[in-house]
């Protein structure tokens, strides 16, 4: 997650045995992501999970190929493919035996991916943090179950080991979840946020353009008090502070944030999925 996802929050992942990944853009510099990615694969060596990288594809990302080439450069087990084609980075990360998987918000954009020989797909459905999806879970892993038999997750909402064991009896293989880790001890969000993120509900999470320009989730209230949106969420004419980039304090966070009942370690956030998945799958409540 864009400002939020740090070296000590993706190692505690992939110490817990889960995949934890980052947005190359979070090491501020080209050179920065060299040092991030060379600390996080050390303390990830005999890790029970793995760490992933998050590349942003679009043509408008001005550090794309520095950072594609670092991603290389350092053998990153999982890449995520995301806002873009990842045709480009398909052969490249199979030639060192990486995974690839692609961030899809639609079924032309699955297909297209699955024509790119991507390893997986992350399904991105509505109510989801960041730049969100718009379909049903159930209807967008069932259409694409019909074409594609690789690895399938799904990201929005998910907060509890259930919906987890859910998603697998609807034809998933794998979770991605954001907004419940924005509230750790790990995550780059400073002490106001996680908090935001806890006393959110989902009724409070909008999902508006006047941010970044693209369509993405944010704790309403914090909009209003920057000024970004009034009353009736219409955007302001100007906004009082500079918020583009998520830069200036705006809050992201998906419609999960009402699942997210305190701020604690990776760790304990990992083991309750488990456990509550673990005894949704033996039938105990
Ligand atoms: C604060 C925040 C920042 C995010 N930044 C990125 C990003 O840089 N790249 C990306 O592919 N997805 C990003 N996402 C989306 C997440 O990768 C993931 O798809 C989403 O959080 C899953 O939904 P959930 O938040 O309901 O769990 C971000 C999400 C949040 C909440």
């Amino acid at each position: 997650m864009f400002r939020v996802s740090s070296p000590e929050l993706v190692v505690a992942a992939a110490s817990a045995g889960i995949i934890g990944a980052f947005p190359t853009l979070n090491a501020r510099e080209p050179d920065g992501l060299d040092a991030w990615l060379e600390r996080i694969l050390r303390d990830c060596a005999g890790a029970p999970g793995l760490p992933a990288a998050n590349l942003i594809l679009h043509k408008s990302n001005p550090r794309r190929d520095a950072d594609l080439a670092a991603v290389l450069r350092h053998r990153v087990p999982v890449v995520i493919a995301s806002v873009g084609a990842p045709d480009e980075v398909v052969g490249p990360v199979h030639a060192y035996g990486g995974l690839v998987l692609a961030d899809v918000a639609t079924v032309r954009h699955a297909r297209r991916a699955v024509q790119a020989g991507v390893d997986g797909l992350v399904l991105l459905t509505a109510g989801a943090g960041g730049n969100t999806g718009w379909l049903n879970p159930f209807v967008f892993v069932a259409e694409v179950r019909r074409f594609f038999d690789g690895l399938l997750a799904v990201a929005g909402g998910l907060t509890e080991g259930r919906q987890l064991h859910a998603l697998q009896v609807a034809g998933a293989d794998l979770g991605y979840v954001g907004t419940p880790f924005i509230a750790t001890h790990e995550s780059l969000a400073d002490a106001a946020y996680r908090e935001g993120v806890v006393a959110a509900g989902a009724d409070d999470i909008v999902v508006t353009d006047a941010v970044t320009g693209i369509p993405a989730s944010f704790v309403r209230g914090r909009l209003r008090e920057l000024g970004v949106l009034d009353e009736r969420d219409r955007p302001a004419a100007r906004p009082s502070v500079e918020v583009s980039g998520w830069g200036g304090g705006a809050w992201s966070a998906g419609q999960g944030s009402g699942g997210v009942p305190d701020v604690c370690g990776v760790a304990e956030r990992v083991a309750r999925f488990r456990a509550q998945f673990e005894a949704s799958r033996a039938g105990r409540p």
